[in-house]
Parts: C-alpha cells; structure tokens; sequence
C-alpha cells in the first residue's frame, strides 16, 4: 500500500490518463505530488530527468508520459514514436531506480500484443506473436518499457510494475480528426454534423468490428489499486469488459449528443480487426474492477468537450 504521505512524480500529467490519475491522487489524499510539464522537463533529455530524480527524489511514480497518437501518425512519424518513447521509459526508470524510487508503474499498450493474438487476451500471450506492423514504432517501444521494467526487477530488486489499460477516452482526450482515437474522432464528428445541420455521416467499415473501451477514470482507479496491491513482474490487464461494436458505438455517441440524421457505412473501407478486447481476469481476481458504463462514460466525455475543448475553439 502507498503512503499517502509519501512523494509521488507523475508523468503526463496534462494528459489523458495522467489527468485522470492526478485527479485520484488528490482525492485519496496524496499530499506531495510532483508534476512537470512537457515544457518544463522534457522526459528524452537524459541529464535533465537524472538531475531532476536526484533533486525530487520521490517515492513513488506513475509513468503517464509518452508520445501517443493515432494511426496517421503512427504510420508517419516513425522515427519519433520509437526514439521518443524509448528515451522517455529509458530516461525514467534507471532514474527512478539510481534515486531510490520504491515503486513504479509503466502503462504499457494491448498493442505490444501479437496482431493475430486470441481473444481475449490474456497476459502470457505477450511475447508470443509479432505486432502489428502499422504501429511497430509504438509497439516495439512499449515491449521494450515492459523489459526495461522487468529487468531492472531481476538485476536491482525495483519494484516496478507494467499495467496493459485498453482503449481510454474521456476527458482531455485528443480530440483533433487528424489524429483522433474513436471515441474522440465520433464525438468531433456527430458534434459537427449536428451544429452544420449535415442529414447524413458516413463512416468506415462495416460497423461490425468489436471493440473495448475504458473511461480514463477507470484507469486512473485501476492504476492506483495496483500500486497498492500489485508486486508482480509479470504485465496486468486493465480492460472494462465491455465490447461494442462499431455501429452500436456509433448509435450510442449519435444519441447522447442529438444527431438527428442518418449514419451509413462505405463498406468499401477497411475493418480491421474483428474484435481486441483484453482478459481481465487476473485484476477482477485480484478484487478490481471498471465502475463506468460506456453511457455515462461518453456523457461526461461530452460534457467536457462542450465546456472546456469546443468553447475555447470558438
Ligand atoms: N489512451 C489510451 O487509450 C491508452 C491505452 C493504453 C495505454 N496507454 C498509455 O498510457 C500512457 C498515457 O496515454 P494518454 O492517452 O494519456 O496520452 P496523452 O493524452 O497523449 O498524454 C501524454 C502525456 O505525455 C506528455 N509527454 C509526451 N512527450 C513528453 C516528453 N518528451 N516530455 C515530457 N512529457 C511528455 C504529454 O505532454 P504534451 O502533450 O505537452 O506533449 C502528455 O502530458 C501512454 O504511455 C500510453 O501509451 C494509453
């Protein structure tokens, strides 16, 4: 269990799930919360986090930082996704283990998975196929935190752990068509054709896919419960449980934000996999479980976008 006295860096804390987490901590009453912006501390320059680990010296730390995006830039921007991502996860966690950190946590991806992976997936199929090739960058980097973390447990004795969460949205999520994640990219899109008053959208695929999503508050919980009760090498799954498909996704986000027209599907578009979803048996076992339901999860997510991302568009 944490000390709720004691120190605790969280990185990312401007983002999706590091909001969320900082929001928690506060509320479970950590008092000594350590958070750098991107602009104050740029997490790939070696020197500045070894100086800044040997100065804070905290206790704990919650690894929210990383360089995220969608398929596009997955697909292009290649070389930054793998020397970002391995500096930043490098960078931390021999810091954390030269200035003494007592646990830490990395947020690895359902992404290091094998592409052809069973479903649903379980945590011993890490390592068992190859991933994905449109995101190899992100995916590779993410293995390579999983086993930095791993390795510094063998060779040091750190405690430090790897949570695999599945898709997140909520609050603060990137909401930005180019490079938007589902849920986001949905919200962005019926929000629109709503306010232009557009009588049909058209979206990709089948609609048949089926996939799983978690609210960033969830996670966050989910997250803190591990850095309580969870001491293992081994990956954990962060899932919801709940699976939807990509038309009853898209039904829902069209109802909570009243779109009145159509949605049709060009079929003629690629699906991608037919269903991703994690095991999340091994965290329910160990007593956790998500609390929002994907209603209420795109309710609040909406919520947000109209009072804070969409008003300061306009
Ligand atoms: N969202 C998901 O569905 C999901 C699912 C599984 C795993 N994860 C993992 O969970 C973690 C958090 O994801 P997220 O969705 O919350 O990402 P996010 O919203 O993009 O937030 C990333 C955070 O990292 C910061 N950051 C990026 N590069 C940095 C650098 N060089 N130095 C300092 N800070 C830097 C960003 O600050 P700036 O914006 O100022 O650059 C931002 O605060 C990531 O490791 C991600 O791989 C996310």
């Amino acid at each position: 269990m944490l000390k709720r006295s004691g120190k605790v860096y969280l990185s990312g804390n401007t983002g999706l799930l590091g909001s969320s987490a900082l929001r928690l901590l506060k509320d479970r009453g950590f008092k000594n919360i350590l958070v750098r912006n991107h602009k104050r501390l740029d997490l790939t320059r070696q020197l500045d986090v070894e100086k800044f680990f040997k100065n804070e010296r905290p206790a704990y730390c919650f690894m929210a930082a990383a360089k995220v995006g969608g398929i596009l830039a997955n697909r292009t921007l290649t070389g930054q996704f793998i020397y970002d991502n391995l500096m930043i996860e490098a960078n931390i966690i021999n810091a954390a283990y030269i200035s003494g950190v007592k646990k830490l946590l990395f947020y690895a991806s359902a992404c290091s998975y094998p592409v052809d992976s069973r479903q649903p997936m379980k945590e011993e199929y890490f390592l068992t196929g190859r991933p994905e090739h449109t995101n190899i960058s992100y995916a590779v980097a993410k293995i390579a935190g999983i086993t930095l973390c791993q390795a510094y447990r063998a060779q040091y004795g750190c405690n430090f752990i790897c949570a695999v969460p599945t898709n997140a949205y909520g609050p603060r999520d990137n909401f930005d068509l180019k490079d938007a994640h589902v849920i986001p990219a949905l919200i962005r899109r019926f929000h629109d054709a709503k306010i232009k008053g557009d009588k049909k959208i058209i979206l990709w695929g089948t609609g048949k896919p089926k996939r799983e999503f978690i609210y960033s508050d969830d996670v966050a919980n989910a997250s803190l419960f591990l850095m309580d009760h969870y001491n293992s090498p081994d990956i954990i799954n962060i899932g919801s449980g709940c699976e939807i498909s990509v038309k009853d996704l898209s039904n829902l986000v069209k109802d909570v934000i009243g779109y009145r027209g159509s949605i049709a599907f060009d079929r003629t578009k690629p699906d991608g996999a037919s269903r991703k979803l994690l095991d999340s048996t091994r965290i329910n076992r160990l007593g956790w479980r998500a609390r929002v339901s994907i209603e209420e999860g795109i309710k609040k997510t909406y919520d947000w976008f109209i009072k804070e991302y969409h008003a300061n568009e306009v």
